[in-house]
């Protein structure tokens, strides 16, 4: 395994389409493995493979319980609505308020070609469409109604501290 450098905002290949994945090979298996890794080195919660310049629509995604590997993923069913913040890998240092669905399932191949379904709720679910966006060449950025400085979300933090 290998770490993979991350390509951040104003890199072309972020704003391309990905294509899907139709060999399930050892080269795939490898990838997915070098995204985990990276995945974890950047204490993220999920990663697209363009975001590590293969464009590819592979993500894995960490719920919590175990990092999912998600290959030609597709959202089945959304409900509910949830309003928070959101940041991204590929853009270091920013962080936007950002409306998404608060419950996800979709279903997904894994690196041998076999379908599986996944329901995710509340950042699990964030995290899903976030990344899937990834794979159509779109970014949080362009979704957020707000956009916070690091200095800002700080000064959130700190206030729900003493809140509670
Ligand atoms: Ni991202």
């Amino acid at each position: 395994m290998a770490l993979r450098r991350i390509i951040t905002e104003g890199n072309p290949t972020l704003k391309k389409v990905s294509r899907p994945v139709t060999s399930f090979d050892e080269k795939l298996g490898v990838l997915i493995d070098d995204m985990k890794q990276t995945l974890l080195d950047a204490n993220g919660v999920g990663l697209a493979a363009p975001q590590v310049g293969i464009l590819r629509r592979v993500v894995v995604v960490d719920n919590g319980e175990e990092l999912l590997e998600l290959v030609n993923p597709e959202i089945l069913e959304q409900s509910g609505q949830q309003d928070g913040m959101e940041g991204c890998l590929s853009v270091p240092g920013k962080y936007g308020m950002v409306k998404r669905p608060n419950y996800v399932k979709l279903k997904a191949q894994d690196r041998g070609g076999r379908w599986h379904e996944y329901e995710g709720e509340e950042l699990t679910a964030r995290c899903f469409c976030h990344e899937l966006e990834h794979l159509d060449g779109h970014l949080y950025t362009e979704r957020a109604y707000q956009m916070l400085t690091e200095e800002e979300v700080e000064q959130m933090m700190q206030e729900d501290e003493e809140e509670a």
